[in-house]
């Protein structure tokens, strides 16, 4: 049976008397099947050291996804995003566009984490971004806020200073993409919560004019 010229296979299968067929080889994709993949990922050396994958958390229906860069040790421990001390700094962040972690997606760069919470290395980021590329492709967010450098030169393609692009509007496919400071930052630099909550006000108001 020809079973590549799909009008072919089709009339195979009649003349066969057989009038329905499910293929079981094409899964819609779903959030959930995506995160048993990542969760079976080996495909860098953090997969070696990591206690948890963490896939990121939040609704599937997010209009907002904030994207970091790696998990620390205590989200490796928990196996959530951003539940250490940065992590408390975005809840008040999310608070200030009038939702909360409920309602939005967050994860990051990077599943697994990095030793000592260094960088994420070139390679890593290489395994790991069609992972976050799938995540936002399903979510279909209104808008993307990534935090801090790594998350947008990784999503955008490109090596940028976060203190030159942050605030400015952009899009990923599509998709509206708003950059601002990584709560890290903004916790060794507390001048900067200004321009983050500023950054936030935007989010507010850009979300406010898609469902007027
Ligand atoms: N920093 C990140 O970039 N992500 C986390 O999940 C926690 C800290």
């Amino acid at each position: 049976m020809d079973t590549l010229d799909p009008r072919r296979f089709l009339s195979a299968l009649l003349s066969m008397g057989i009038d329905q067929y499910v293929s079981g080889s094409q899964e819609r994709p779903t959030l959930t099947r995506l995160k048993a993949r990542v969760e079976a990922c080996t495909c860098c050396e953090l997969s070696r050291s990591r206690k948890s994958v963490v896939f990121g958390e939040g609704s599937e229906r997010a209009r907002v996804v904030f994207v970091g860069e790696a998990p620390g040790e205590e989200e490796d421990r928990q196996g959530r995003p951003f539940v250490g001390r940065a992590g408390k700094l975005l809840d008040q962040m999310i608070e200030r566009i009038g939702l909360n972690r409920k309602d939005v997606f967050i994860c990051n760069v990077l599943k697994c984490r990095p030793p000592n919470n260094r960088d994420p290395e070139a390679p890593e980021v290489e395994a790991c971004k069609g992972y976050l590329a799938a995540q936002l492709e399903l979510i279909k967010p209104n808008l993307i806020c990534t935090l801090g450098k790594h998350a947008y030169n990784t999503l955008m393609g490109v090596d940028a200073r976060i203190t030159k692009v942050r605030g400015i509007l952009t899009s990923y496919k599509g998709m509206r993409l708003l950059p601002t400071y990584h709560p890290s930052y903004l916790l060794r630099n507390q001048g900067a919560i200004k321009e983050a909550y500023d950054d936030m006000e935007k989010v507010k108001s850009l979300l406010a004019e898609v469902s007027a």
